[in-house]
């Protein structure tokens, strides 16, 4: 293997003579440090763990005869006589170029596919920020359309409703019943319809508000509600059950908007009922809180469940329920811009409740 025949190797030259001397002088340091006594570099540094009695394997480059090298694996066993002294030593050397060349092919693939994930990483980058530009842009638009919208049809929409209003008052008396009774509902629908562009250009701005995460009393924001809902009730019957409720981390002020939706469409869907009673609380979902409104009302069918966050979606007629049908969208919208999750469980005639977390759910 390292082309010495035994005359050139007999009293002459020590095995240590067959290894790169940088590599021995390296493991002699080592060792002097490791046992805390001088080793020499040389063929002590080769033998001492052995010597020592302890199982020596160690990887060291071999030089041939004619100066070329190869990775070897040597292993060195003390030989003791009887009397346990050691009378020499046996180091078997294996040539490990085979592994050293497939360690280094693994190494070299590793690289190549790092380089891969990389560039894939670049391009996703690059492809992100092209869309990010392109949803900035949409974004830019839709601004455009939102003041378009509030400002070039609300200006007409209110000629209308005034107009209609005019007329009435002036010329009210010498019109027929009819006459009067259309232009009432000419008013009343100008009027929806600015409530409608009311809430779309609420829904549109939510997009664009800065969220403001801080955390908060989510006990006192819901009294706080209550309060402004009229609480409690004295013309209804309402029995509220309060649940613990954890603090919140959130924008609060976007937050106030999803509990003052959930709660007056609790209300609101209630007011049928003699005996009604809403439960405010939170409870664990997959880990996170999950904060609950829930309500003994008119419910709905679970059929229809997944349209309910959409805009202008309703379940039930305008004569029965006031109302334009965007308040769940909002929900939905600010309860994702918070990274959480909103939905429902409901039954007709039996009542609903509305869930929302303010994060993620941790997957278990
Ligand atoms: N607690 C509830 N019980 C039964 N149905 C509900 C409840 N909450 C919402 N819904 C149904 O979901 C629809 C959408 O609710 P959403 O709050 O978006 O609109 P809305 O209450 O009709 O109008 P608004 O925009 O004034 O809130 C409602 O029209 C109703 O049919
Ligand atoms: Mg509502």
């Amino acid at each position: 293997m390292l082309g010495y025949a035994a005359c050139d190797v007999m009293n002459k030259i020590t095995p240590a003579a067959m290894h790169d001397p940088k590599e021995i002088i390296a493991r002699a340091n080592a060792l002097s440090v490791e046992f805390g006594t001088p080793i020499a570099p040389g063929f002590e540094a080769l033998v001492f763990k052995a010597s020592r009695g302890i199982e020596d394997i160690y990887e060291l480059t071999k030089v041939r005869k004619d100066g070329s090298r190869f990775p070897a694996i040597v292993s060195v066993t003390a030989l003791r006589d009887e009397r346990a002294r050691v009378i020499g030593y046996l180091l078997i050397g294996t040539d490990n170029s085979a592994r050293k060349r497939a360690e280094e092919a693994l190494t070299a693939a590793s690289a190549a596919q790092s380089a891969i994930i990389r560039q894939l990483n670049e391009d996703l980058e690059e492809r992100v920020k092209e869309r990010t530009s392109q949803l900035e842009s949409a974004n830019h638009e839709l601004e455009a359309f939102s003041y378009s919208v509030s400002h070039d049809l609300r200006t007409p929409l209110r000629a209308i409703d005034g107009f209609s209003q005019v007329v009435l008052d002036r010329f009210g008396p010498q019109l027929p019943d009819d006459g009067r009774r259309y232009l009432g509902t000419i008013r009343a629908g100008a009027q929806k319809m600015g409530a409608l562009i009311d809430d779309l250009l609420t829904f549109a701005r939510l997009n664009r508000q800065a969220l403001s995460k801080r955390p908060f009393d989510s006990v006192k924001l819901v009294r706080e509600i209550l309060d402004e809902l009229g609480y409690p009730w004295p013309e209804r019957h309402v029995q509220i059950r309060f649940g613990e409720l954890p603090q919140s981390i959130g924008d609060r002020a976007l937050l106030k908007q999803v509990w003052l939706n959930l709660l007056s469409n609790a209300l609101k869907y209630t007011c049928k009922r003699e005996d009604a009673v809403l439960e405010i609380g939170c409870t664990k979902v997959r880990g996170a809180d999950a904060f609950f409104v829930r309500d003994n009302g008119i419910g709905f069918d679970m059929r229809f469940a997944d349209k309910l966050f959409g805009v202008f979606q309703r379940f039930h007629r305008a004569e029965d329920f006031e109302g334009t049908g965007v308040g769940l969208a909002i929900v939905q919208r600010i309860i994702n811009r918070h990274g959480g999750r909103v939905w429902a469980e409901a039954a007709v005639g039996k009542g609903a409740v509305f869930y929302f977390t303010l994060s993620e759910e941790p997957q278990s």
